[in-house]
């Protein structure tokens, strides 16, 4: 008889799977409550631009239409945005995607990902998948990247290094310099994928110039998604910058229509839309500031962020993420042995983070 189990492999078979925030629906279903907030997938709380949704509507009549199935107009688009050529960039349905098609291009079965730990646990999960390894490399005790150790973890099997900056799950960011000499260090023939999934909310004299470095290190990767800041995450969209021949190696590999229509007309109408995103850096830097000042007054440590999240130190973060739930606040706990006493929480609009102080006085006592 077939035993799927065994075809899979046990070591597959028996990874956890990728625990997403709770969908607000679910809790509301699951609790009998009607007033519920989510902040627990770093989504954009002020939805996507108005431009992107007339884009949708103006598409509808040609939903019967298979997608242009190399993302032309919207690669080209991009291309303008980042001064690059069309041939540097490849979309695919979310940076998921694309992580799962630099894998099928470049990563053998005997080879490994390294990534500093905690981050962002696709990177092990499609390793898995593809039956590959990610070594999770330990980052230091302020939770800040460990370039040396990164470095001394690499050996001939090493193929690809993810680095989220700014991390998630911590909202911590690393500078130029450091990665300059950190690329300087590592073997030409391991790909450095940095996944810029919260770029636009870092402050502007902090971000890397990717594409400029990329001239010159061939092995130098970004990922970009539209998930985030531009507030398209149900539409699944992100994309690779990187060397031609590597975008051509995942043209190779990737399905003919892989990112639907109304994803790429609404992801290319949302880059028209400078002011939607600064709307969207200037409320999350204000609900940044008022969630920073409410824990101080609270006497409740957080760490620093350069993303749409923070991580706050509440004591027990299992506990205070249920009861925070039961309340119809659905946060994050990741149960990282280095995260115990924090909950993950996404900044929202004014009144969800004045609703998230509220209730964290509750469940805390204060
Ligand atoms: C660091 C990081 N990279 C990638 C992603 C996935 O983004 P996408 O929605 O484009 O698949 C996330 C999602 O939370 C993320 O936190």
């Amino acid at each position: 008889m077939i035993n799927y189990r065994e075809l899979l492999g046990e070591e597959r078979a028996s990874v956890a799977p990728y625990q997403p925030g709770k969908p607000i629906k679910e809790v509301q279903r699951e609790l009998g409550i009607e007033n519920v907030i989510k902040l627990a997938s770093n989504e954009n709380p002020l939805g996507c631009s108005d431009k992107a949704i007339e884009a949708l509507k103006s598409f509808l009549p040609d939903i019967s239409r298979y997608p242009i199935g190399d993302s032309y107009y919207l690669r080209k688009k991009l291309a303008e945005f980042h001064k690059v050529d069309m041939d540097n960039i490849l979309i695919g349905a979310g940076s998921d995607e694309i992580i799962q098609l630099l894998y099928i291009a470049f990563l053998k079965e005997c080879d490994e990902v390294l990534s500093p730990s905690p981050s962002f646990g696709e990177y092990y999960l499609i390793a898995k998948a593809m039956k590959s390894d990610c070594k999770w490399i330990d980052c230091n005790d302020d939770l800040s990247f460990n370039f040396d150790n990164i470095l001394s973890s690499i050996t001939d099997k090493s193929r690809f290094i993810f680095l989220a900056n700014p991390n998630n799950p911590t909202g911590i960011d690393f500078g130029e310099k450091e990665f300059i000499d950190f690329m300087n260090k590592v073997p030409s023939t391991v790909i450095v994928a940095l996944d810029e999934a919260y770029k636009e909310y870092q402050e502007e004299s902090r971000q890397i110039d990717t594409i400029g470095l990329m001239k010159k290190y061939k092995n130098l990767i970004s990922l970009k998604t539209f998930s985030k800041a531009y507030g398209l995450a149900s539409m699944r969209c992100g994309y690779i910058i990187a060397n031609k021949e590597c975008i051509a190696m995942l043209n190779q590999v990737r399905q003919p229509f892989n990112v639907n229509m109304a994803s790429q007309v609404m992801a290319e109408a949302s880059l028209s839309d400078k002011a939607f995103l600064d709307k969207v850096i200037k409320s999350n830097l204000a609900g940044k500031q008022f969630i920073y000042k409410s824990c101080e007054k609270l006497g409740l440590k957080y760490i620093n962020t350069e993303a749409n999240f923070l991580l706050i130190d509440v004591g027990d973060g299992k506990k205070v993420f249920e009861d925070l739930l039961k309340l119809g606040v659905i946060v994050r706990f990741l149960g990282h042995p280095k995260l115990t006493s924090y909950i993950r929480v996404s900044i929202g609009t004014e009144s969800e983070n004045s609703i998230l102080i509220d209730k964290l006085k509750i469940v805390l006592g204060l």
